[in-house]
């Protein structure tokens, strides 16, 4: 299973500093063999601690130049930063990033080797008209992107789910991540409004091999006992 927490722009250095603390020793001390990766904000960047993968939510693409208020590759190389977040709703709905810029980045965070985590997901208009009316909105999505990387993780995020407390229904999740399925083996997250009440009911779901959380993974404990539910999980999903 993978597990991200998502701080968004949540926590001051010296917080994610504690939070790691206790999410390092968690899975040391319970040799936690699934990929955990924390999104923390640039401020509070450090190298990857041993057993926990440090990412970013964003970057710009290129190695270094004129792009007031971005934080381009020679930044997290600094930080030995290897791991991404590309198409976040949050960035292309509040940011406005667009299809291309976001092709743009992938492919150049594809080419300096970075474990990608892709994300996608419809607004709830769009889910109003129907199962394929949400996926042609998805394909577009995948416009300009290489569902063949090889480091790439692929999250399907509902935008109306983020940070709603709603989710779609498990036979939803399961719908559209079996879709997903037929056109990448890439591992499979499914994310927005994960919590600790539904984390091991949706991760043990058909072609979903992990979640993305967002505020219930601003707690550190919460976020362990999601790792927790993964590893209950393993033996029965046979990973
Ligand atoms: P949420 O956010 O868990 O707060 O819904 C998920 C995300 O945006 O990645």
């Amino acid at each position: 299973m993978i597990l991200c927490a998502n701080f968004k722009a949540n926590k001051t250095r010296q917080e994610t500093r504690a939070y790691m603390a206790v999410v390092e020793s968690f899975v040391s001390a319970n040799d936690i063999t699934d990929t955990i990766i924390v999104f923390p904000p640039f401020t509070a960047l450090e190298h990857d601690p041993r057993n926990v993968l440090i990412g970013v939510q964003n970057g710009y693409p290129v190695k270094n130049g004129a792009f007031t208020g971005e934080i381009a590759l020679e930044q997290l190389e600094e930080f030995g930063i290897k791991t991404i977040l590309i198409g976040h709703s949050e960035r292309r709905h509040i940011l406005g990033e667009t299809q291309e810029q976001i092709a743009a980045k992938f492919r150049f965070f594809a080419e300096q080797g970075f474990l990608i985590v892709y994300c996608v997901g419809e607004p709830l208009e769009i889910r109003e008209q129907g199962h394929e009316a949400l996926m042609a909105y998805i394909e577009k999505q995948f416009e300009g992107i290489d569902l063949t990387y090889s480091d790439l993780v692929l999250a399907y995020e509902p935008v109306w789910a983020i940070g709603t407390g709603l989710t779609p229904s498990n036979s939803d999740i399961e719908l559209l991540h079996g879709a997903l399925r037929m056109k990448t083996t890439a591992p499979l997250l499914y994310g927005g409004s994960v919590k600790v009440d539904n984390a091991g009911e949706i991760m043990a779901l058909e072609n979903v091999d992990g979640v993305l959380v967002g505020s219930a993974a601003l707690s550190a404990n919460d976020f362990c006992d999601m790792i927790a539910q993964a590893v209950e999980l393993n033996t029965e999903k046979g990973e």
